[in-house]
């Protein structure tokens, strides 16, 4: 993980392997199967490492020789939350890690006029309150839609120390943004990029992930 200037703001390291990773995907000529794939290796990235942040407690086993181990055993449960549509990405990911995981949805859609958040749907476990939870959004511009998603969350009693919002590209403006009013809520995203255009499009960004991840 790379320090970042926020706390609670984690970046993945920026190895060789996720900088060539992050190329292709960033690539205006990269087709829809290898944009689909190498952008599902790097969500896989994500989710290892927001499980790497989650608590554990310690525990003993037994090999089958019989020695005993001290080892270390997950504490408390966990379930996804996806922000409809290009969240719902990230699934499989978390799904690959956590089998049967919960998954719950959220659907906000940005503005295209104003880039204003706009909330339809959500729909959520019911103890969702008990469980970390995996806030699944890949890309944070403005943070609007995000910041709207832990609205939902709050509301709905999770604390704000349970949620974890894993991200593959973000505009430094989102992240202080989000940050300012959420600076307990973990962010783990995979690199933070110049900023963000008059559109608010981040800059240079990889286009829209939704439309290159189901559509083009
Ligand atoms: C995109 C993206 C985020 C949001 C980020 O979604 O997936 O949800 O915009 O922008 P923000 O940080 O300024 O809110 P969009 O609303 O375009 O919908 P999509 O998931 O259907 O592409």
């Amino acid at each position: 993980m790379s320090a970042t200037n926020y706390p609670n703001v984690f970046m993945l390291r920026q190895t060789n392997q996720l900088l060539g990773l992050y190329t292709i995907i960033r690539d205006r000529n990269t087709k829809r199967g290898d944009f689909v794939f190498y952008s599902d290796r790097i969500m896989r990235l994500l989710v290892e490492e927001g499980l790497n942040q989650l608590p554990v407690k310690p525990t003993t086993v037994k090999t089958s020789q019989g020695h005993e181990v001290e080892g270390f055993s997950f504490e408390g449960k966990i379930c996804g939350v996806s922000i409809i549509r290009a969240g719902e990405s990230m699934e499989q990911g978390l799904r690959d890690c956590c089998r049967s995981v919960r998954i719950g949805k959220i659907l906000i859609q940005r503005d295209e006029e104003t880039a204003q958040p706009k909330l339809f749907y959500s729909k959520l476990p019911d103890d969702i309150s008990e469980r970390y939870v995996f806030l699944l959004d890949p890309m944070l511009a403005t943070g609007g839609s995000a910041m709207m998603a832990v609205d939902v969350l709050l509301k709905k009693g999770v604390k704000q120390e349970r949620i974890l919002f894993l991200n593959l590209l973000a505009a430094p403006e989102g992240i202080e943004a989000f940050y300012k009013k959420y600076p307990n809520v973990k962010i783990i995203t995979g690199v933070i990029d110049q900023g963000l255009d008059e559109n608010k499009f981040v800059v240079p960004g990889l286009g829209d992930f939704g439309d290159r991840y189901y559509c083009i």
